[in-house]
């Protein structure tokens, strides 16, 4: 058997920055771009002059994989440990690695992993997705318009998630506190959220040791917004009766700085990912209305009374496959990333170990090679059940141990969102097509306006 020659790190394609559309802050027209011109593996300098490594070959991503361990590193996002560290709290999932990490996730993932313990929160997620859509029956204007639809998703999905890290309501919901907020703590963590979430992309993706060492304002005001969610959080953790599974089981294994700080990474990591994922698949249904009115007939034959129960959801591989598709063309996380303990091979080349590898999220999923017609949204494709997809082309929550711990509560809460958004209103984008950003995560390039049109169940 000839075996291919191993190329050196240094032979692999280097960016130049020059090339059209790979500098456009759309990062699905910047990935294809460096696709399109490097192939399926390119080198570049993010931060610093730092190396890393960009997979854009699902074979590539999994032989990633297979080398990463049983205790996978990712960077950690440098500002996070700064706060952490400097305030003395503990290390948090998201940005710890090794055996920390690992003493964290087994107790976490007991209760976030499993089907059992997620689906005891879909009674009152469920209440929280009704509410959703009162509120939204109020707040449209006239014309049955949200002007601002990501900013109403936020506010459910902080509502939803704090059922299972609060075990209670925020009343983010109600219209009557809308104009009463400015002291009220959920408002104060919902604004904060999004506001870290901002300040920790800018501080990562600039010169960090340039921050530190001169206390920039984005620095001061980012670790500002971290100790008020950290004694928001803390006020709300003390506040919850613990009878939910989440707080419950870890309240009695953790100290409560400990507990905050997973709360908190919780928080940070469900509330835009979440909004994100929906507001595409909103986009998508209104783009596609023969798609939606489908998926409403599957709802509408399935959940005829309140209240709605797993069953009804394991009874819709339409809705699924319709979220499958719109992961593939809209995928919430750009990147999965990973560090190698020890030196490797990927594709022809050798990677030296500790170098940051990421694998695009954004390419695999727009090819006709893996996907046939990869520009059409078709759910279709889902249900077929004789041509399976490439297992590592689209990786919405990652893969492996370190895959998103909160999976499958991110499905769980889409779902009921969707589920009632569809039943209930004829969904309508008013807008020009949109692009990407990137934040940690990606998110719509423009606020987005929809039209809620009640629809009459037959
Ligand atoms: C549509 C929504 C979501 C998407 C697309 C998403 C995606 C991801 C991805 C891609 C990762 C990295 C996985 C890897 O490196 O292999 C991740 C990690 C993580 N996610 Fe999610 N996520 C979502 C919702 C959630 C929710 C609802 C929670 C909390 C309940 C959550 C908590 C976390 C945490 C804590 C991590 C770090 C896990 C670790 O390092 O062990 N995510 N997520």
């Amino acid at each position: 058997m000839i075996r291919k020659a191993i190329k050196s790190f240094n032979s692999i394609p280097r960016i130049n920055y020059e090339i059209d559309g790979i500098l456009s802050p759309d990062p699905l027209v910047s990935h294809m771009a460096k696709w399109k011109n490097y192939g399926w593996i390119v080198k570049e300098e993010l931060v610093q002059n730092f190396p890393t490594v960009t997979l854009f070959h699902p074979d590539f991503c999994a032989q990633l994989l297979k080398q990463e361990g049983s205790l996978p590193i990712r960077p950690p996002p440098l500002p996070l440990v700064y706060y952490r560290e400097s305030r003395g709290l503990g290390s948090g999932l998201g940005e710890s690695n090794g055996m920390d990490w690992l003493n964290i996730r087994n107790k976490a993932q007991r209760i976030l992993l499993k089907p059992m313990s997620v689906s005891s929160y879909l009674p009152a997620q469920n209440e929280v997705s009704l509410d959703f859509i009162q509120r939204l029956k109020t707040v449209r204007n006239s014309e049955n318009i949200i002007p601002d639809m990501y900013k109403e998703l936020k506010r459910w999905s902080l509502e939803s998630m704090a059922t299972v890290c609060f075990d209670q309501r925020l009343n983010l919901l109600s219209t009557e506190q809308i104009n009463d907020c400015k002291s009220y703590y959920p408002e104060i963590l919902l604004n904060n959220i999004e506001h870290i979430h901002k300040g920790i992309s800018e501080l990562i993706f600039s010169d960090w040791n340039e921050h530190i060492k001169n206390q920039t304002p984005l620095f001061r005001n980012t670790m500002a917004l971290l100790d008020e969610q950290t004694e928001i959080t803390m006020k709300l953790i003390e506040s919850a009766d613990k009878s939910g599974a989440l707080l419950n089981h870890l309240s009695r294994e953790m100290s409560p700085e400990s507990l905050n700080t997973l709360i908190i990474d919780l928080l940070n990591a469900s509330i835009e990912t979440t909004a994100n994922g929906v507001i595409f698949l909103l986009y998508l249904l209104s783009k596609n209305l023969l798609v939606q009115d489908r998926l409403r007939d599957e709802i509408n034959a399935i959940v005829i009374n309140q209240p709605l129960k797993q069953g009804h959801i394991d009874d819709m591989p339409y809705l699924r496959a319709v979220y499958k598709e719109a992961t593939r063309l809209f995928p919430v996380s750009t990147f999965i990333v990973r560090v190698l303990q020890e030196n490797g091979v990927i594709g022809d080349y050798e990677i030296p170990k500790n170098i940051p590898i990421f694998y695009s999220n954004m390419v695999a999923g727009h090819l006709n090679e893996f996907f046939f017609e990869s520009d059409n949204f078709n759910p279709n494709r889902w249900l077929n059940s004789k041509k399976k997809p490439h297992p590592y082309a689209v990786l919405h929550f990652g893969h492996g141990p370190r895959m998103c711990i909160g999976k499958r509560f991110a499905v769980q809460e889409t779902f009921l969102g969707l589920i009632q958004l569809v039943r209930n209103f004829k969904i309508e984008y008013i807008g020009s097509d949109i692009g990407l950003r990137m934040r940690l995560f990606n998110t719509p390039d423009r606020e987005m306006s929809f039209q809620l049109t009640d629809v009459v169940r037959k």
